[in-house]
């Protein structure tokens, strides 16, 4: 008995398995998150995630110079404060971390795409996404601070908005604010589809962002729902969303390729912290190949229909790719 269908064929060897091949990563596919912190002469591994370091902006040179020889041209700023209060002072403060940071990449560096995560909590002292009071993270009252913050990271030289809070309507409160101060030429890259995920502890860890009460699955949306990100990703559509995040991107690869169906804007998978340090875990005891495995990651965001994908392992990548 002889097989009709021998798929085998076109796997015999590497490469007929490359001219076949229906997807690819590309350095111009990552964009690479970076933590900056507020003090002088830091540079501090996050425990959580072994290769992510807090830098404070005079240590952030070693990393720049590195990142660009790298050939990674995009990167993904969170700022760590010393100080919180309950509104967030800090968040759009002309002299705010991520302001501080944005001046000074875009002067020594100005080759750099800059996104500017967008969002209260590392900035506020209960630690969640929007104002809070008794109790309850108020929407419309949070949409001015989050406006004012984008319109803060613009006003230090921004490329693009990346809104992460997950409140109601603040595509449009954004916008409004970006065009009203005459940033209508920022794209917005929003988180539009973010769940309330436990993959996120390591990041909360580096940001120093967890919430002090309660959690954030009254503004983040429940794992359990996918038609639900269909409804959340048109409304960002309609607010005038440049391009969509998913996040996160591993467990939620059906949402990527559901989000990649229904809209036509670039769409973005953020490879989260819990991700990364899974992987990173299993890599130094030896358990996995980790650059084996982080490729086949990231082929696999790939073709779920990401275009992006936001990842702290760019930089290993980076290196691998050139390794071929
Ligand atoms: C905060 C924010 C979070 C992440 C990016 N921005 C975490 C959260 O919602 O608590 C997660 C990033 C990661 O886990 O890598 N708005
Ligand atoms: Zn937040």
């Amino acid at each position: 008995m002889q097989p009709f269908m021998r798929h085998r064929r076109l796997r015999a060897n590497e490469t007929i398995r490359q001219l076949v091949r229906e997807h690819h990563v590309h350095i111009e596919d990552l964009i690479y998150p970076l933590f900056v912190v507020e003090g002088e002469d830091v540079k501090a591994e996050v425990p959580s995630m072994p290769g992510v370091y807090h830098y404070s902006l005079d240590r952030l040179q070693e990393e720049l110079e590195e990142v660009k020889a790298l050939g990674i041209s995009s990167l993904l700023l969170f700022g760590v404060p010393v100080e919180k209060d309950e509104h967030g002072s800090q968040a759009d403060h002309d002299h705010g971390i991520v302001q501080k940071a944005i001046r000074y990449i875009k002067q020594a560096y100005p080759s750099f795409y800059v996104i500017a995560d967008t969002c209260l909590c590392q900035y506020t002292s209960h630690g969640h996404c929007g104002i809070v009071e008794n109790g309850e993270v108020l929407n419309d009252p949070s949409l001015s601070r989050l406006s004012a913050t984008a319109v803060a990271q613009a006003e230090a030289g921004a490329d693009m908005i990346a809104p992460s809070n997950m409140m109601d309507g603040f595509v449009y409160a954004i916008r409004r604010g970006l065009d009203e101060a005459g940033y209508e030429h920022i794209p917005i890259l929003s988180y539009a589809v973010k769940y309330a995920s436990n993959y996120y502890g390591p990041f909360r860890d580096a940001a120093h962002s967890t919430p002090q009460f309660g959690d954030r699955r009254t503004y983040q949306m429940d794992p359990a729902n996918a038609r639900e990100a269909m409804r959340e990703a048109a409304s960002d559509v309609s607010e005038g969303a440049d391009m969509l995040i998913v996040k996160p991107g591993l467990a939620y690869l059906d949402v990527i390729y559901r989000v990649r169906e229904r809209f036509d804007l670039p769409v973005v998978a953020y490879n989260v912290s819990g991700e990364y340090s899974m992987i990173k875990a299993a890599a130094l005891n030896g358990w996995i190949d980790e650059k084996a495995v982080v490729m086949e990651t990231m082929t696999a965001f790939k073709r779920a229909g990401a275009d992006l994908i936001i990842t702290y392992h760019a930089k290993e990548i980076a290196r691998w790719l050139r390794q071929g």
